[in-house]
């Protein structure tokens, strides 16, 4: 039997599906037992070149969703609205959905997975988060028994692009971005990118399935690349360190800790060696040990072949009529406070080169708490660079330490402070 399937976004993900689906039928038919028929994709502009003909392109996204013959809906168009409406639409009349639309899981996740469960169907999202890199079932499904006390990696392709770029090739940050969007790596807007937002929900929906929490992307803490400095990436390098966007989850005893931030990572920590648009997540867990996933983070293929396989899956449910695919849940938990979480920094200070400047910086470490765990200082006439690496403290201590540091009359500039991750 074959099932109906409608596509919303006919652009760098939903055109590739689009042609895998018709290039690949029989492949996908003979490998998984599902035959799929593509029967619409809704785009914006009827006049764009596709990659898949145009007598499947329309610009009326309802008619998709309430097409009779369309049995199962993949929304690839992007941001929260009209995405959540369509996404509701499809699911109140039966009807299967697949979105790789991290921004509408992370906002909306729980009152879309009860509507798709009040429905009886499917709503999956594995291209959601790490691209082409199995991870939403893994830990939704192989993990689910385990208490996992971490999640940590790098889930936006294009800021680790950039990174990569600007570190290996010391290109300009600009001209990097320009070329992660023309190769469709970026969100539309990219700001979503290099803010941090897309690995902040990214972050969120990781943390929910490995903790069993809602936490949301508004829970995340987040600070993107935009004020990452090439002097920072130069001077990291001479310490050992190369930069990386990271999303950290914890389970700590103050409840769970939801963070992204640019990172000073060793040179030799296995995501130091992760580049491009590639992704690499840690999963930590008392009796799994430490688990690595890695893989293309991002782009058509790779992105477009994860929603594929969840297409699959969603469409050997409609045809058994009975739940295929584990339904997400989520218990109550609590989030710990930001100020709460333990950090360790690297801190740029331009100072006076005078005497008594570094023992008093030091002092004003010491007094909030902060221990300084090395030091190295560049003199230029009058004024120097001064670097530190702090041992982990709270990021209250290390903020308001940071805040004294700033009103010193000898500190000209905090120039830059990046968390380190050590392990
Ligand atoms: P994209 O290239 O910008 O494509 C979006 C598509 O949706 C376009 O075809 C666009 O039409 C259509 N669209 C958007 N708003 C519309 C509206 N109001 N009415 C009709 N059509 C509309 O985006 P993408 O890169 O394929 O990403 C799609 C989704 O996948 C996003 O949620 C993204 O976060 C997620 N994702 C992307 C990647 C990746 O590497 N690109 C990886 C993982 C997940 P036009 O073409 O006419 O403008
Ligand atoms: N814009 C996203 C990224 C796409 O660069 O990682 C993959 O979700």
């Amino acid at each position: 039997m074959r099932v109906g399937v409608g596509i919303l976004g006919g652009g760098t993900v939903g055109g590739t599906l689009a042609r895998k689906l018709l290039d690949d039928h029989e492949v996908i038919a003979s490998k998984s037992g599902v035959e799929l028929a593509l029967v619409k994709v809704a785009v914006r502009d009827m006049a764009k070149p596709r990659a898949f003909p145009a007598e499947y392109a329309t610009d009326d996204l309802e008619s998709v969703v309430d097409d009779p013959s369309v049995k199962l809906v993949v929304e690839l168009m992007g941001g929260l609205e009209p995405a959540r409406s369509l996404v509701l639409r499809a699911l109140a009349q039966g009807k299967a959905v697949v979105t790789a639309n991290k921004e509408l899981v992370a906002a909306d996740g729980p009152e879309l997975f009860q509507e798709a469960a009040s429905h009886g169907v499917s709503l999956l999202f594995e291209a959601a988060v790490g691209g082409g890199i199995p991870l939403i079932r893994p830990l939704s499904e192989s993990l689910a028994g385990e208490r996992l006390t971490r999640v940590l990696g790098i889930v936006n392709g294009t800021t680790n692009f950039i990174l990569s770029a600007m570190d290996s090739e010391g290109r300009d940050y600009a001209d990097v971005l320009e070329e992660a969007q023309r190769l469709g790596y970026a969100e539309a807007d990219p700001t979503a990118d290099v803010g941090g937002g897309d690995a902040a929900a990214k972050a969120a929906i990781l943390a929910a399935l490995a903790f069993g929490v809602w936490v949301g992307g508004d829970g995340v803490y987040r600070e993107g690349i935009t004020e990452i400095q090439t002097d920072d990436i130069e001077f990291g390098r001479r310490l050992g360190y190369c930069i990386k966007l990271l999303a950290v989850g914890e389970d700590t005893p103050a409840g769970v800790a939801v963070r992204v931030h640019p990172a000073m990572v060793p040179l030799d920590h296995p995501l130091a060696s992760v580049r491009g648009a590639h992704n690499a997540v840690f999963v930590e867990g008392p009796a799994v040990g430490d688990l690595l996933f890695m893989g293309p983070g991002a782009g058509g293929d790779p992105t477009a072949t994860a929603v594929l396989g969840d297409v699959i899956d969603a469409a050997r449910e409609l045809l058994a009529g009975t739940q295929v695919v584990p339904r997400i849940q989520f218990g109550a938990g609590r989030l710990a406070e930001f100020e709460q979480v333990l950090s360790q920094f690297y801190i740029r200070l331009e100072v006076a080169d005078a005497p008594g400047v570094l023992a008093q910086i030091a002092g004003v470490f010491g007094d909030h708490g902060v221990s300084i765990r090395s030091v190295w200082q560049e003199g230029r006439g009058g004024a120097a660079t001064l670097l530190l690496v702090t041992h982990e403290a709270t990021e209250g201590d290390q903020q308001a330490a940071l805040d004294a540091i700033r009103s010193l009359d000898t500190v000209r500039q905090v120039a830059a402070a990046i968390r380190v991750i050590g392990s």
